[in-house]
């Protein structure tokens, strides 16, 4: 399978957004088949006695897919909580099988962008975590983090725990998701100590968006290093 995992140093830092943007890059650039992959999703809403799931949604309707949101996203939960977590709450069991089979129909002509839950060691059951399931996919990672004092110390941890389990790393893409007035003095130091720290390359570094749409995604990835993107596929 070809594609990118996209992978965060936390909860909320963008990585929903980042999918959407590399979604929404790949269809411009012309890739005729973009698959994009919300497989387990928390926190989602009930409505017509049917879990919706926002990310999947987000990703199904910005990149026009056509495929089943019960393909995209195939296991939901009510509780905004880590899936190992939300699935004990909702007396149930996650079968791993089930999720890698999600990615069955994915051909080698089809691009994949898959969004995981949360970060690296988020437990998807007690003994399968969200690093375990991006060495099953086999699939590169984009790691997002926020500019924001802290991001140093989450962004170098998470790419250790990557070297250690094998996994390649893309690139990092800096996200500014923070309004004017919570932004820190670090965001003017944390993209170039991350570049002297690592050789891992920082691919984007996005600004604040006052409006998340098709149009805007597509303006904000001409910033991105579209090669290192290209080099992967
Ligand atoms: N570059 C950005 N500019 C403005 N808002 C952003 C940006 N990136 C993310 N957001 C907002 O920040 C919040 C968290 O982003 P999201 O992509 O959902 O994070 P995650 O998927 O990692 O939980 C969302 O409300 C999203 O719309
Ligand atoms: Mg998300």
């Amino acid at each position: 399978m070809k594609g990118f995992f996209i992978t965060g140093t936390d909860t909320g830092v963008g990585k929903t957004v980042v999918s959407a943007m590399l979604g929404v890059l790949l269809k411009e650039k012309g890739f005729p088949h973009v698959a994009v992959r919300k497989p387990i999703e928390t926190g989602c809403t009930v409505f017509d006695n049917t879990l919706m799931p926002e990310d999947g949604l987000f990703l199904k309707n910005i990149t026009d897919s056509a495929e089943d949101i019960g393909v995209i996203t195939p296991l939901r939960f009510t509780h905004p909580l880590a899936p190992a977590a939300a699935a004990g709450l909702e007396n149930t069991t996650i079968d791993v099988d089930e999720i890698v089979q999600s990615f069955r129909n994915i051909d080698s002509s089809t691009v994949a962008v898959v969004e995981g839950v949360g970060g690296l060691l988020v437990p998807i059951t007690k003994t399968f975590f969200v690093s375990d399931l991006i060495k099953e996919l086999d699939l590169p990672v984009i790691l997002v983090c926020t500019n924001r004092l802290g991001t140093i110390n989450h962004t170098l941890l998470s790419l250790e725990h990557m070297k250690t389990k094998g996994i390649t790393v893309a690139g990092i893409i800096f996200n500014n998701n923070i309004i004017t007035g919570g932004r820190d003095i670090s965001i003017g130091t944390n993209i170039g100590l991350i570049r002297q720290l690592t050789a891992v390359p920082v691919i984007a570094a996005l600004p604040f968006l006052d409006t998340i749409n098709y149009n805007t995604l597509v303006d904000v990835s001409k910033t991105l290093d579209y090669g290192i993107i290209r080099s992967f596929l």
